[in-house]
């Protein structure tokens, strides 16, 4: 079954680029972009997304916090099933799943995340990461569970850490490595290579360092 990847996001979408320029250079596995989809109507994503000739489209949530309503969710699938998606792609998207997506798309839905997982979950984490004062971060892509950015690891990227970094250099640097990272992560998903064994992911024939 050809895989058709829906992706969520919130904003600037570079991530979103990432994924829609590997495909287009043959290197999303054979997976096909199919539909973005924004909860914010002004998002640069929808446009890009558009230049680029996906569908893209604003949902209008009616939670008014990061987690959504059970109807917000029922909206976004219907959606995506109508494109037949059969893989959700995360990238940063700024709310919290609770609902039917959670249990409808179980090893079925990524995430990006800009910090070494089990490191500085959550919201402004390179911020965090320079703060606390460790000497490398990076970036990881993980399946979604129930608990926010909790679950299975598929790939990481580091990066290190200049003393003199600001958040925005940081993010920078760890910006350029997430864009390498999860058209990996995809791609190996569309090829049939993931395999998940309790916390552990595991990439058919191995993966070598560079790779993540
Ligand atoms: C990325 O750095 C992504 O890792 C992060 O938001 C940024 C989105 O940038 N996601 C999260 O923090 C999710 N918790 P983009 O819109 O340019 O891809």
């Amino acid at each position: 079954m050809s895989t058709r990847v829906g992706i969520l996001v919130s904003g600037r979408g570079s991530n979103m680029v990432s994924l829609i320029e590997a495909e287009k250079a043959g290197k999303l596995g054979g997976a096909e972009v199919a539909l973005v989809i924004s909860d914010v109507g002004d998002a640069l994503a929808l446009e890009k997304a558009r230049e680029r000739g996906v569908e893209a489209i604003h949902i209008q949530m009616e939670a008014e916090k990061a987690r959504l309503t059970e109807n917000d969710e029922e909206r976004m699938i219907a959606e995506l099933d109508e494109r037949g998606v059969n893989l959700v792609c995360l990238a940063g998207f700024m709310r919290v799943l609770c609902h039917r997506m959670l249990p409808g798309y179980t090893g079925k839905m990524m995430n990006i995340h800009p910090s070494l997982l089990p490191s500085f979950p959550g919201l402004e984490v390179q911020r965090k990461a320079l703060e606390y004062g460790v000497r490398y971060s990076g970036c990881t892509v993980h399946f979604v569970t129930e608990d926010v950015d909790c679950g299975p690891i598929i790939i990481q990227a580091v990066v290190p850490i200049l003393q003199d970094d600001t958040p925005d250099e940081l993010s920078a640097r760890i910006l350029k490595q997430e864009h390498r990272i999860y058209p990996q992560a995809v791609a190996w998903y569309a090829q049939g290579k993931l395999r998940v064994e309790g916390r552990r992911v595991f990439v058919e024939g191995g993966y070598s360092w560079e790779e993540g």
